[in-house]
């Protein structure tokens, strides 16, 4: 098996967040921490960890706070130095950030995740890119990316991402039809958004992709779909009558921080494997 590259890896950041208004009215989703590091950084390091060279940022313009937060910043830096707080510089500027390129492309209107990817075309020049929602925090040994990479390299094609959802929660996810191929499950279809008897399984996507980048013409001819969005399941979807697209059942813990319980239980799971704070926690 010869080891994939995984250079490029999208994070599409121009959502609305508005489950969590009224924070997200200045802030967006994705800054939100867990304790004291922020949602997207927890996802930029899992690309980092899968390979990845260049994160493509698809932003909105309320969404400055994630390019500043990437950049380097030399006045706080020297601030830290002259205040004999040197060992904070790692934290604000991590080594692994030198060697990483930042792109950002803007989504002037939040029409949906099709869409939003549909930004990044121009930019993508390799054949498969990753994809990373940043609000589904994955925590685990091996970086989940890195777990999609390695049955990317044994395809070679598009592999989703996919957990095991109860009956209540398949109405929030796209959720795939697959067959058991060994150990990697091949897919026949996705449907977005089910009703519990439209659901072909339990197995719903969830924040990861490897897209091969036809994904980009499909995209152009996906008209808008639930919600009047242009959906990424739709294009996927379409995109099997010509290509393998396989899933994954990730190994690790999946908090969906888009939501207010995922992002409460994702602290309260942090903090009780941080020494500090577990006492806090049981308590
Ligand atoms: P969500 O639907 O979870 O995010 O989209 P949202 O719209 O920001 O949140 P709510 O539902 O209003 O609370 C999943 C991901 O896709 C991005 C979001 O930023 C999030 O990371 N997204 C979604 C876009 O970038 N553009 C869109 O048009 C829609």
């Amino acid at each position: 098996m010869s080891e994939a590259q995984l250079k490029q890896v999208v994070f599409p950041v121009a959502g609305l967040g508005s489950r969590f208004l009224p924070v997200t009215k200045s802030i967006p989703k994705e800054m939100l921490p867990i304790i004291d590091k922020p949602l997207i950084q927890f996802a930029v390091e899992e690309a980092i960890q899968a390979g990845a060279e260049e994160i493509i940022f698809v932003t909105s313009h309320t969404k400055t706070a994630i390019e500043d937060y990437f950049s380097k910043n030399s006045e706080l830096e020297t601030r830290l130095r002259d205040s004999n707080k040197s060992e904070l510089i790692q934290t604000i500027y991590p080594d692994y950030l030198k060697n990483i390129k930042f792109s950002f492309v803007r989504q002037n209107e939040p029409n949906g995740l099709g869409h939003a990817i549909l930004q990044a075309k121009n930019l993508i020049t390799e054949d498969f890119f990753g994809i990373v929602l940043a609000d589904d925090l994955i925590l685990s040994d091996v970086g989940c990316l890195k777990q999609l990479k390695d049955i990317h390299s044994k395809t070679n094609s598009s592999v989703l991402g996919v957990f095991s959802a109860s009956d209540s929660e398949l109405k929030n996810y796209g959720v795939i039809d697959a067959t058991q191929e060994n150990d990697i499950l091949k897919l026949n279809s996705i449907i977005e958004k089910p009703s519990i008897n439209e659901a072909p399984s339990n197995l719903a996507v969830f924040g990861r992709y490897i897209l091969s980048k036809s994904i980009f013409n499909i995209l152009e001819e996906t008209k808008p779909g639930l919600n009047g969005e242009i959906q990424l399941t739709d294009a996927i979807r379409s995109s099997l009558s010509n290509d393998s697209v396989f899933a994954f059942e990730f190994q690790g813990r999946r908090f969906d921080c888009g939501s207010k319980e995922g992002y409460v239980s994702a602290i309260v799971d942090r903090a009780s494997h941080l020494e500090n704070f577990r006492e806090i926690v049981k308590k």
